[in-house]
C-alpha cells in the first residue's frame, strides 16, 4: 500500500515561510526523494497548481508545478508539465509583465491580481539531477514565479498590482472580477 503523506500546508502569518530557502547541495540526499512524494501528493489533494518545499515547512530550494491536463483551478490555461524543479535559477526575457489573478494553498480562499514576467528562461535540475532548461511564457511563466518566489519567503500578496485587486473568491466571482471556477 501507497503511503500517502498529505503534509499540512503553512498559511501566511506562519514565520517559515518568510525564510530563504537553502539550496540543495546534495541531490543524493536520502531525504530528497520522500520529500518530492510528499510535494506531488499534497498538491494533488488540494488540487493546486504547485507547490513549494517552503510550504510544507521544509527549507530547501525545491519546487513542483504542473500536471496531467488543464488544472481546473485555471481551466482556460494549456497544461503544464509536471515538474519537478531543484535549485531553480530564473531570468526574464524582455520587459512586458502581464497582469493575472493568483491564489496560494497558503493563502486559501482568496485571489489577487499579480503582475508577473510575460517571457522567461529557467533552469534548474529534476528529481533524477537531470539538468531543466526551459523557455516558457503566459500561464506557465506565471506559475514558475509564483512558486519561485516561495523559496525566497515572498507570497502573491507582497505583489498586488493593486491592494483593492485582491479579496475573498466569492466575492470577486460576484463583482465579475475573476470567473466563477466550476467545482
Ligand atoms: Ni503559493
Amino acid at each position: 500500500m501507497d503511503l500517502m503523506a498529505i503534509r499540512s500546508v503553512l498559511r501566511l502569518g506562519d514565520p517559515r515561510l518568510r525564510q530563504a530557502a537553502l539550496p540543495v547541495d546534495d541531490l543524493g540526499d536520502p531525504r530528497l526523494a520522500p520529500l518530492i512524494v510528499d510535494l506531488q501528493h499534497t498538491m494533488d489533494a488540494h488540487k493546486g497548481a504547485g507547490l513549494a518545499a517552503p510550504q510544507i515547512g521544509v527549507p530547501l530550494r525545491v519546487v513542483l508545478f504542473g500536471g496531467n491536463g488543464p488544472n481546473p483551478r485555471y481551466p482556460d490555461a494549456p497544461a503544464i508539465p509536471r515538474t519537478v524543479l531543484i535549485n531553480p535559477v530564473l531570468t526574464p526575457l524582455g520587459y512586458e509583465r502581464d497582469g493575472g489573478w493568483e491564489g496560494c494553498l497558503s493563502v486559501p480562499g482568496l485571489r489577487g491580481r499579480v503582475a508577473r514576467w510575460r517571457r522567461l528562461h529557467y533552469t534548474g535540475v529534476d528529481a533524477d539531477g537531470q539538468p531543466i532548461d526551459r523557455t516558457v511564457e503566459g500561464f506557465h511563466a506565471r506559475v514558475v514565479q509564483h512558486e519561485c518566489d516561495h523559496l525566497d519567503g515572498v507570497l502573491f500578496p507582497d505583489r498586488l498590482s493593486d491592494p483593492a485587486a485582491f479579496g475573498f473568491i466569492p466575492e470577486l466571482e460576484a463583482a465579475g472580477l475573476i470567473p466563477a471556477v466550476p467545482g
